[in-house]
């Protein structure tokens, strides 16, 4: 019976201890492309942000996004109705279609197409495994 506890003990252990390792391997770098102007015109920047950080963005880009684009194995929720990143953002980017066009964006909370780059202050990447880029 010793013998089961302390085993399940060490099972608990290492399945605890597994987790953290996996959310780091996890946290590799995503690039995302951001523009000022609609379809990557424009000034443009690359920035690698570390997966399930809030990115907040700066001049010249906060309130001024014209397209956004994320590279293969991610993607983004964006966030254009709030001052900074909120829990569910306001749109999954997602690496096959980006978002060339955020002044011209199909909102998905209200069906609507709106000018979301005017807006957009922040983003946050997550892994995606089963992308289609
Ligand atoms: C971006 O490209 C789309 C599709 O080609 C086009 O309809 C749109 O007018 C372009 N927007 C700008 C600002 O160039
Ligand atoms: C936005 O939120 C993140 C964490 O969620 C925080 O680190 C950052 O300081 C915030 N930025 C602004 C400008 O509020």
């Amino acid at each position: 019976m010793q013998t089961f506890i302390a085993a399940t003990i060490i099972a608990l252990i290492a399945s605890t201890t597994a987790a953290p390792t996996q959310n780091l391997a996890a946290r590799a770098p995503g690039d995302v492309t951001i523009c000022t102007g609609e379809n990557y015109t424009g000034e443009c920047t690359t920035l690698s942000v570390p997966f399930y950080d809030c990115y907040h963005l700066e001049a010249p880009y906060l309130n001024n996004v014209g397209s956004f684009k994320v590279d293969a194995g991610a993607y983004c929720r964006i966030t254009y109705t709030a001052e900074n990143c909120t829990m569910h953002g306001d749109a999954f980017i997602w690496p096959d279609t980006n978002a060339p066009t955020l002044h011209h964006f199909d909102d998905p909370a209200t069906q609507e197409n709106i000018d979301a780059g005017s807006t957009m202050t922040s983003f946050l990447c997550q892994e995606c495994t089963n992308c289609n880029a």
